[in-house]
């Protein structure tokens, strides 16, 4: 039985680490709409210039008698790059408009919408961006990914933005892992790899990621869907990802989290899902 006094403990530490989230949520809300003001200028104003260019032009068509050829074909040139970058503009304000959204949504806790979706689409995708994030960050370096996915797998209602989440949470754990064993070892022999798969047997749907990094200690699998709980340097990690994705898993789409490890050989996840299907 705890004594009270310890009870007291653990809702104070709870309260602290509720504190602390609500306060995340509201900085990256109010960064996030900061931006978003911004940004709506430059698409709006990008627009506008479009416009402006298709004005130019008309005004070039009442005019062509008065201009040379020579001139006129360097006009239609720059013209025309002229309206690929302002097209170009457009299109990347856009996506990081999407981005900044996804942040509001998140900070402020909105519910996403449940749709049909193809779980194996929306790995490959995340595999894939979690890979090309991690040799950004860190050239030279290289993982062997190999990929599993069974192809009789239906779709099953989920919110994708939710599910693509725990996938890039797992993805960015496991590459950052290999990445700090290859440190280590400085081996030839040593391979950074991860294996990716996803089955499914009438009844689940089981997504695992496994990566022959560090592994974990008992310790950590203890606490490692605490909010905050982290063993990585400052910067490195904010101990947030597989809080965010017990809970996703978990508590919204009811499935298991399964967590296999020895420590210094490899750490796989196993997602599995029940295959509510519609
Ligand atoms: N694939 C993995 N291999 C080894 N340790 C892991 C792995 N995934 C998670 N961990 C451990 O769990 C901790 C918590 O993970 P997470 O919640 O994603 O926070 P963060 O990545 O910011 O530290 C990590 O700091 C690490 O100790
Ligand atoms: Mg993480």
């Amino acid at each position: 039985m705890e004594t009270p006094n310890l009870e007291l403990e653990t809702l104070k530490q709870l309260l602290k680490q509720q504190e602390k989230l609500a306060s995340l949520g509201l900085l990256s809300a109010g960064i996030a709409h900061e931006i978003q003001n911004p940004l709506n200028f430059v698409i709006n104003f990008s627009k506008m210039s479009y416009k402006l260019l298709k004005d130019l032009y008309e005004v070039l068509e009442d005019n062509k008698d008065k201009i040379g050829e020579a001139d006129r074909e360097e006009i239609d040139d720059i013209v025309s790059d002229l309206r690929e970058n302002m097209n170009k503009i457009v299109e990347h304000s856009e996506r990081a408009i999407n981005t900044i959204q996804g942040i509001l949504l998140i900070s402020r806790g909105k519910e996403g919408e449940f749709i049909p979706s193809d779980i194996n689409v929306i790995v490959k995708e995340y595999v894939r961006l979690s890979y090309h994030a991690m040799r950004a960050k860190r050239k030279n370096f290289n993982i062997s990914i190999h990929e599993d996915y069974q192809d009789n797998i239906p779709q099953i209602m989920i919110v994708p933005q939710d599910f693509s989440r725990a996938i890039l949470n797992i993805m960015n754990n496991a590459c950052y892992s290999v990445w700090v064993k290859s440190q280590i070892v400085k081996s030839e022999s040593y391979t950074p790899t991860i294996d990716v798969s996803v089955k499914y047997d009438d009844k689940n749907i089981m997504v695992a990621i496994k990566d022959n990094g560090l592994g974990m200690t008992e310790e950590v699998k203890k606490h490692i869907y605490e909010n905050f709980y982290t063993t990585k340097p400052v910067g490195e990690g904010t101990g947030l990802g597989m809080a965010i994705t017990h809970d996703i898993i978990v508590n919204r789409l009811h499935g298991k989290i399964q967590i296999d490890s020895i420590e210094g050989e490899y750490a796989c996840f196993t997602l599995i899902i029940p295959a509510k299907i519609k």
